[in-house]
């Protein structure tokens, strides 16, 4: 008696068919997590001398520094930054990266590099505008004229909102904190909750109060 029909299939054709699908779902599934585990944006970073070459040593960053900086052991750079930490390219490698927006008086994005490419980090005895970019007059530090404000890149660029799509790829994914980006979400912060729900302009109080 014939006990079930698989291997009536089985041929050097199905065999094929079959071997070339298994790959591909492989490929399909396992492509992104391949590219996540990438270290080359440590690589370029933390090598002072390649940092150096290519002009910024000041934005060598090492894995023990990021961890003690930001209490967070064992993450990585496209944890927080994306890009594409496969590539050995700056410019490929900072694709779709986040980075701090510099914001001009028009309320438009700043291009760093050309505009202030030293290091974000606190100066001046102005403790409201430590940490924006300032220049130097006179042996006195000011707030660099072309610079508005500085934000994080929690932001959408354009509209300068806190995007939460941002969050779900970053800090809020699944083995990060899922739950805590859900709850922040529902918060009167988040949601701007009192502005969204005035019924008046003006009493008993309005959204321009
Ligand atoms: C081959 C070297 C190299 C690689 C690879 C590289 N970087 Fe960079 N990175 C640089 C250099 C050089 C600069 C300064 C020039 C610039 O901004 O392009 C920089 C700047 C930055 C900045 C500051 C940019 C700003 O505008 O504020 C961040 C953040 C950053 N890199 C993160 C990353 C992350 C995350 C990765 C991986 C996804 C990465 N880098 C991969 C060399 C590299
Ligand atoms: C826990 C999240 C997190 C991780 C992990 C992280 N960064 Fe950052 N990094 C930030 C934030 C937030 C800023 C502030 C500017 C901004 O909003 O992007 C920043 C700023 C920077 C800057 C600009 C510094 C300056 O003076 O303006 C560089 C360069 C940088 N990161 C590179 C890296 C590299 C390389 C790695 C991996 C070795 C890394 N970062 C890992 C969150 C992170």
């Amino acid at each position: 008696m014939k006990i079930g029909t698989i291997s009536d299939y089985i041929n050097v054709k199905t065999i094929i068919i079959f071997t070339i699908q298994f790959i591909l779902i492989l490929t399909l599934v396992g492509y992104p997590a391949w590219k996540d585990r990438g270290e080359e944006c440590l690589k370029c970073h933390s090598d002072m001398q390649k940092m150096t070459k290519l002009g910024y040593p000041q934005f060598y960053v090492t894995q023990e520094m990021i961890e003690k900086q930001g209490k967070h052991p064992n993450v990585r750079c496209q944890e927080c930054h994306l890009g594409n930490p496969r590539a050995t390219d700056v410019q490929k490698a900072h694709e779709g990266m986040l980075s701090v927006l510099l914001i001009s008086e028009k309320g438009e994005v700043l291009n760093r590099r050309d505009l202030y490419p030293k290091p974000l980090i606190p100066s001046g005895d102005d403790m409201i505008r430590n940490l924006l970019p300032q220049v130097e007059y006179e042996g006195k530090l000011y707030p660099h004229p072309d610079i508005r404000n500085v934000l994080w890149h929690d932001r959408d660029p354009i509209t300068f909102n806190y995007d939460p799509a941002i969050t779900k790829k970053t800090c809020g994914k699944s083995n990060c904190h899922p739950q805590e980006a859900k709850e922040f979400h529902t918060t009167i912060m988040a949601t701007n909750f009192r502005q969204r729900t005035m019924t008046t302009w003006l009493k008993p109080y309005g959204p321009q109060n």
